[in-house]
């Protein structure tokens, strides 16, 4: 059916000559008699060769100019293959390129993956082991495997290629990437969260991050094998999810804020309605009572938009029992405390802060900056009333992530707010291969302020057990 649509495969005008055949008859033949030294290099280094990536581009080039991609899009993935296999066979003989099965195979896939998919990207979005993909222009691409950030081989042809990918990827969710809007949020299908900003913004070219979404997000038994925490403060972290503790996720970026804030609503008790509210839907709730809600970015013409404030200031007339905000960052801070401080006890959220006494500032900053001409000290007092814990996650220098504290509001003292680590990752150096050596170790803190709490949930002698074995723990180890 792409007949109709296919152009005639023009044997002169693809482009560059690629291979010095060695005589025109010879080339009438499509295969010449005497091998060339094949400009395609092996599997192994192509991707970094500009020999490969000149001959994909002419026979992509000549593909484009062949083929009906309208029509193209209408074929399942398989025919739509295989539509491009019989193309490119012909223009690989048409053009003389020397190429053996497998580079050809190669060549197959990589142009698949250019006009069905997300191209040079596709590799890396298949990937399961990378949490982030960050795209500097067409020709640097890092990767980030096991906490640990590293520059790949993959390249895009020209930021030209690189653009129609971001294209393509934001007008899925009917944007557009241009001079005249040159950010976009945007989601892939599987639900990995992409940020595109192109040229005149990013100057060398369009800059393309994804997080990936994992669909089988890290459970707490995970973090404690990882090491990210001990068995006694993941159980204290339980205690903390289930007994409708007010809590603050604090951490920088691509710290592990959201996958913690996921651990901890795993143990809500499943009677309990749930409001969630994203930028990009990321939580995996298993309870049965969620209503799941997402911010809207305005449209083209700059109207539509739905803020994260609007969501949490809705979310109070849903009768909700928890509201989980995503990622604070806003003014939305305000109505979050307001419901922590109405009733809505075990509210959650995560915002962005390098330690805990960071994220109680960065709480008042949003607060004053959202427009609310309060004292300084009424809004501490709030912050006060309504966060009983802020558990900090960090990303150390070895790429490990850790949860460094689980710290207390405690009060206030004067103008001052109190707190109290319940809980630290106590780093005391390195090993010879770089890797952070520390412990997490109690304070000592027998009854911290949500033992009521836990009393009344029936979980106060887990807690005491939990805080015990940790503080056995420091005291062997100090
Ligand atoms: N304790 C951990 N050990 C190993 N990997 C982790 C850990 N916590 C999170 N990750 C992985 O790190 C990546 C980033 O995690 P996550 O999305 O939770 O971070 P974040 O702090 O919410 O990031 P952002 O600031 O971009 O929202 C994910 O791929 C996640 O699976
Ligand atoms: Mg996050």
């Amino acid at each position: 059916m792409i007949e109709g649509g296919r152009a005639p495969i023009p044997s002169a005008g693809l482009g560059a000559q690629l291979v010095p055949a060695p005589s025109a008859d010879k080339r009438q033949g499509g295969l010449p008699h005497e091998p060339s030294p094949p400009l395609v290099p092996t599997a192994t280094d192509s991707r970094h060769s500009e020999a490969y990536y000149e001959t994909k581009g002419a026979i992509f080039g000549a593909l484009i100019e062949a083929i009906d991609l309208s029509q193209l899009a209408k074929l399942d993935a398989e025919s739509a293959r295989e539509e491009i296999r019989d193309i490119i066979n012909e223009i690989i003989a048409i053009k003389a390129i020397v190429m053996s099965i497998s580079e050809q195979e190669e060549l197959l896939d990589d142009i698949c993956n250019d006009v069905l998919g997300y191209g040079p990207l596709e590799p890396l979005l298949a990937r399961d082991d990378i949490a982030d993909i960050m795209v500097n222009g067409a020709g640097t691409t890092f990767i980030e495997v096991k906490g640990k950030i590293q520059k790949t081989g993959i390249r895009f042809r020209d930021n030209q290629q690189l653009l129609n990918i971001c294209q393509r990827i934001v007008s899925q969710i009917g944007r557009r990437v241009d001079e005249a809007s040159p950010i976009c949020d945007a989601r892939l299908p599987d639900g990995s969260r992409v940020n595109v900003i192109v040229p005149p913004l990013a100057i060398d070219g369009p800059a393309l991050t994804i997080r990936k979404f994992k669909k089988d997000k890290l459970t707490l038994a995970q973090l404690v094998n990882f090491g990210s925490i001990t068995k006694e403060g993941s159980d204290i972290l339980q205690i903390i999810g289930r007994c409708r503790v007010n809590t603050i996720v604090s951490g920088g970026t691509g710290s592990g804020k959201t996958t913690l804030l996921n651990c901890l609503t795993q143990f809500i008790d499943h009677d309990e309605r749930i409001i969630t509210c994203e930028d990009a839907a990321e939580l995996q709730l298993q309870q049965p009572h969620v209503v799941r809600l997402e911010t809207r970015p305005p449209n083209l013409e700059g109207e539509g938009q739905i803020t994260m404030r609007d969501l949490v200031k809705n979310c109070l007339r849903m009768r909700p029992e928890r509201i989980i905000v995503g990622e604070v960052r806003g003014p939305e801070a305000f109505d979050l405390l307001q419901a922590m401080n109405t009733g809505h006890d075990g509210s959650m959220g995560t915002l962005h802060a390098n330690s805990p006494r960071e994220a109680l500032s960065r709480i008042e900053s949003m607060i004053t900056m959202g427009g609310y001409s309060l004292p300084s000290r009424t809004i501490r007092e709030m912050v006060c009333g309504s966060v009983d814990v802020i558990v900090q996650a960090a990303r150390l220098r070895d790429g490990s992530r850790r949860i460094t504290h689980v710290t207390e509001v405690m009060g206030m003292e004067g103008d001052v707010i109190i707190t109290q680590d319940i809980f630290l990752y106590d780093m005391t150096g390195e090993d010879a291969n770089g890797n952070i050596i520390g412990k997490h170790k109690s304070t000592g803190i027998g009854r911290p302020k949500f033992w009521d709490r836990a009393r009344y949930y029936g979980e106060e002698k887990r807690l005491a057990a939990a805080l015990d074995a940790a503080e056995s723990v420091s005291s062997q180890t100090s």
